[in-house]
């Protein structure tokens, strides 16, 4: 894992590379704690912010240019803010730049700016180290440009980056928990309406999140075909139901009337983003009424549509979640983020956290020969500024 600059250290490797002092943003990663692959079908959500985070050091240039160095990948990239394009196929840049080119097209009159980029979120383990970078550079540039906006659309241009720059047709679930995360609560997030509301995490109960290691190349390809998939469905169920906009409008009643005039693999996906819509309302109940024991049959369901019905799951994932189901102090385990490898999330009683991390990690690696990372986690604040310089813009 990557280790965790302080602020002073960020402001003298900024200060090594493009001579000046700097002002300091950072925007967290995210786990989603139960509702997946239902933000694109205008469902439910129930993510947290977590205390990894991507940190962006900044100061503006009069030129109208951006030069941005990434300390993860060693490299720096320049381009005009004027004539913004990609940078390649899957290039880091894309990220940051396809935040500036979002913000412009959204009428922002952005300055030029150095921006030193650096962070702690694992990579490719489904923890939201994209949405945290095009967040902390999104706070930055408009920061150094005198600028501010509401954190909903400043999500929303970050997922418009991502979609439309990038080419990862991504939900709102992740830049809108990093905009909005709030220490020891999880956000229930409307994807729909983007209204939202925080719900505090039970005293006594920690998240622990445990990293598989393994990414499946699969992961963006077949993301995609999901968010296809439900729109089919969309599209089948509509000559029935033509009032319907998304999966989000229909009742697991309505789709099992029309069982037949679907596909079965239509069928399942359609059937695991209603029910995980269900389970994210009935997750939230819970939480509200400190019934803990509802989760854990709501958060194995979870998991186990994910692997059955919407067939994003693999074997080291499952491997995981069957592990953490038998350990003490355990509520609720399952796999987290888009599937295909990465993480599985567990909300486990904090007095059993360190044998909890202890037993997994030892059970998955004889089991798999792979070596987990668990990272405990409180759930923690959205993007903020850090430093803000306030002396003059060097020349
Ligand atoms: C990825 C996407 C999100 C969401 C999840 C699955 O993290 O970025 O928008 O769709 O997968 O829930």
């Amino acid at each position: 894992m990557l280790s965790l600059k302080t602020p002073h250290q960020l402001l003298e490797s900024f200060r090594a590379r493009f001579g000046s002092a700097a002002s300091i943003y950072r925007a967290p990663g995210r786990v989603n704690l139960i509702g997946e692959h239902t933000d694109y079908n205008d469902g439910f959500v129930l993510p947290a912010a977590i205390a990894f985070y991507c940190w962006a050091a900044a100061a503006p240039r009069r030129d109208g240019k951006l030069v941005i160095h990434s300390e993860n990948f060693d490299e720096t990239v320049q381009a005009d803010l004027d004539s913004l394009s990609p940078f390649g196929k899957k290039h880091w840049s894309n990220y940051p730049l396809g935040v500036a080119w979002a913000l412009r097209q959204a009428g922002k009159p952005l300055f030029g700016a150095n921006i030193y980029i650096a962070g702690d979120i694992p990579f490719g383990a489904g923890l939201s180290s994209s949405a945290a970078v095009e967040v902390a550079t999104a706070f930055a540039l408009l920061s150094q440009s005198g600028l501010t906006i509401d954190r909903s659309e400043l999500a929303q241009l970050c997922q418009k980056a991502e979609n439309e720059f990038v080419g990862a047709r991504v939900g709102i679930m992740d830049q809108f928990i990093s905009c909005h995360g709030h220490a020891s609560h999880v956000l229930l997030l409307d994807c729909r309406s983007l209204e939202h509301q925080w719900v505090k995490i039970p005293e006594g109960l920690q998240l622990v999140i445990c990293n598989t290691m393994v990414k499946h190349e699969l992961a963006s390809s077949e993301y995609n075909a999901r968010r296809s998939e439900c729109e089919e469905g969309v599209r089948l169920l509509q000559r029935a139901f033509p009032e319907i906009h998304a999966l989000r409008d229909v009742t697991l009643s309505q789709l099992q009337e029309h069982r037949e005039s679907l596909p079965p693999k239509i069928f399942s996906r359609c059937r695991h983003v209603i029910t995980e819509n269900e389970r994210v309302k009935s997750a939230v109940e819970a939480f509200r009424h400190g019934n803990l024991t509802a989760l854990a049959p709501l958060m194995r369901d979870s998991h186990c549509s994910l692997r059955d019905d919407y067939e994003v799951s693999c074997r080291e994932l499952d491997v995981m979640v069957e592990i953490a189901a038998v350990q003490p102090g355990l509520i609720g385990a399952r796999m987290t983020g888009g599937g295909f490898g990465g993480c599985t999330v567990n909300l486990v009683e904090s007095a059993a956290v360190s044998n909890f991390s202890r037993n997994v990690a030892e059970a998955y690696s004889s089991k798999t020969g792979l070596s987990p990372e668990i990272y405990v986690s409180p759930a923690s604040d959205g993007a903020e500024q850090i430093f803000l310089n306030e002396s003059k813009p060097e020349e």
